[in-house]
């Protein structure tokens, strides 16, 4: 007789234990536990098995080749995955429902599928109707892209060994089980045994998978930090619902860097690229305004211009508030504070709002001396000139201090059209190019504000 086990399992962070308990005691949530079950045997020694022996061998004999990559055709996609799908990689696109990950991946795929050889597209969640209906839009025609609807692991795995497909989607991870455990798909242990499969399924053809991965409602892939630490690469796609602006983002690479980012706009015709940002950041810039700024920022490897805006204004209740959107909120506390102690502005008694144009997240601290600039030409009711931009990390002393690569920032000002840097002293120091900007290196908040006024 099979010998069933039952235990319960944090369905957020992926802690089991033996009793049902209210509050998760590793990540804290609450009423996060759900039974789980499986049989006593099997996995890990099958696995184990699947895996065979492996002999260690000095370092200096392991044969190094450069990874194999492919193009998927879309640019966006490749530098964010590192310059091309890697073969035998596993990668993770998580993101909200409807921002637009079957797209994505569809499209993909049709570029991976240009050359010969299949690409195999597995969905849990549509008929195979749904998905060319889809295809149709993208304008995807082309008869090596095969679909499977298809939920067991099992059968997704053998179907692939038999096509050797040159990549492979698995639409969505929560929707797949395996018939090894018992609990409902979707449960923390079925995402991370499929993903585990399908991981040592990949090492073992050399065929790239993608797993989509839902987002739950803290933000959060389902099954979360058991999925991340499974793959090889985790990207995020963000975007507000109300733009048409979506950003694939580098969380974790095991292939490339972190942090890099792609952008796109969802058109009628699915995802199309943005091949100048900066130029689509400051379309609808209003000028001659106060409260409003550009600040130089790189996001991955990539040079950023991005406006910040700011509103400060009397407060109608005791407790002034501060609400900032696209900006970390202790952030702008901690420069709202410097800016009263270091140079005596009052905003005790005001509402500080801080928002970055474009739905975008931005959190190196080479924003803050953006911050620092429009929220002074709010409180002031000044405008700070258009043809300036500002970059640097402000410290709790109000020192400004130098921040990694000035010179692309420089750069990509310059391309734009801006005139005038006003950047951390250091940084300006050694600057070896100019573009043709007037560089205005700051020491401290107040040299800044000098500058930005001046
Ligand atoms: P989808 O890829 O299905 O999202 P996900 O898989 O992340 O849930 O994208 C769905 C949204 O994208 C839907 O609201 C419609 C929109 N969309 C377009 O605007 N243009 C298009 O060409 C396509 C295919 C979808
Ligand atoms: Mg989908």
């Amino acid at each position: 007789m099979q010998k069933i086990k039952t235990f319960f399992q944090c369905q957020a962070c992926g802690f089991t234990s033996p009793k049902w308990l209210g509050k998760c005691p590793d990540c804290g949530g609450w009423n996060s536990f759900a039974e789980e079950r499986r049989e006593k045997t099997g996995r890990h020694a099958s696995l184990v098995k699947n895996l065979g022996k492996s002999e260690p061998q000095p370092l200096s004999s392991v044969k190094s080749g450069a990874e194999q990559r492919t193009s998927t055709g879309i640019r966006e996609l490749d530098r964010v995955l590192g310059g091309g799908v890697v073969a035998g990689s596993v990668i993770l696109v998580g993101g909200d429902p409807g921002i637009g990950k079957s797209t994505l991946l569809l499209q993909a795929l049709s570029g991976l599928a240009r050359t010969d050889g299949n690409v195999l597209y597995v969905s849990g969640e549509e008929s195979p109707e749904q998905i060319k209906i889809r295809a149709e839009r993208l304008a995807v025609h082309s008869d090596n892209i095969i679909l499977l609807s298809e939920t067991s692991l099992e059968t997704i795995v053998g179907t692939a060994s038999k096509i050797v497909p040159k990549a492979m989607v698995i639409d969505s991870i929560q929707t797949m089980y395996t018939e090894e455990i018992l609990s409902a798909p979707g449960s923390v242990s079925q995402v991370r045994d499929c993903a585990a499969k399908l991981m040592f399924f990949a090492k073992k053809s050399d065929i790239p998978v993608f797993l989509v991965g839902h987002v739950t409602k803290e933000g959060a892939i389902a099954g979360p930090r058991v999925l991340e630490h499974i793959v090889d690469t985790v990207l995020y796609f963000e975007g507000d619902r109300g733009h048409a602006y979506r950003i694939l983002r580098t969380v974790k690479n095991r292939f490339g860097s972190t942090n890099e980012i792609g952008i796109f706009e969802m058109s009628d015709a699915g995802l199309l690229e943005v091949e100048n940002p900066s130029e689509l950041f400051l379309l609808e810039r209003p000028l001659g305004v106060s409260g409003s700024t550009v600040v130089a920022s790189i996001e991955g490897t990539r040079p950023l211009m991005v406006e910040i805006q700011s509103l400060v204004s009397q407060t109608s209740f005791g407790m002034p508030r501060r609400t900032t959107i696209g900006v970390d909120f202790n952030r702008v506390n901690l420069l709202v504070a410097v800016l009263e102690k270091k140079v005596g502005l009052h905003l005790g008694g005001m509402d500080v709002f801080v928002n970055v144009v474009g739905g975008l997240k931005l959190v190196e601290p080479a924003i803050d001396l953006g911050i620092i600039a429009t929220v002074a030409s709010s409180l002031k009711d000044i405008p700070i000139e258009a043809n300036i931009f500002v970059f640097g990390e402000v410290g709790l002393s109000g020192e400004i201090r130098a921040v990694a690569h000035a010179e692309t920032r420089v750069k990509e000002a310059a391309k734009i059209g801006f005139q005038r840097g006003i950047m951390p002293a250091g940084n300006a120091d050694k600057m070896k190019h100019e573009f043709g900007i007037e560089i205005i290196g700051v020491r401290n908040v107040e040299e800044c504000l000098d500058a930005v006024f001046r």
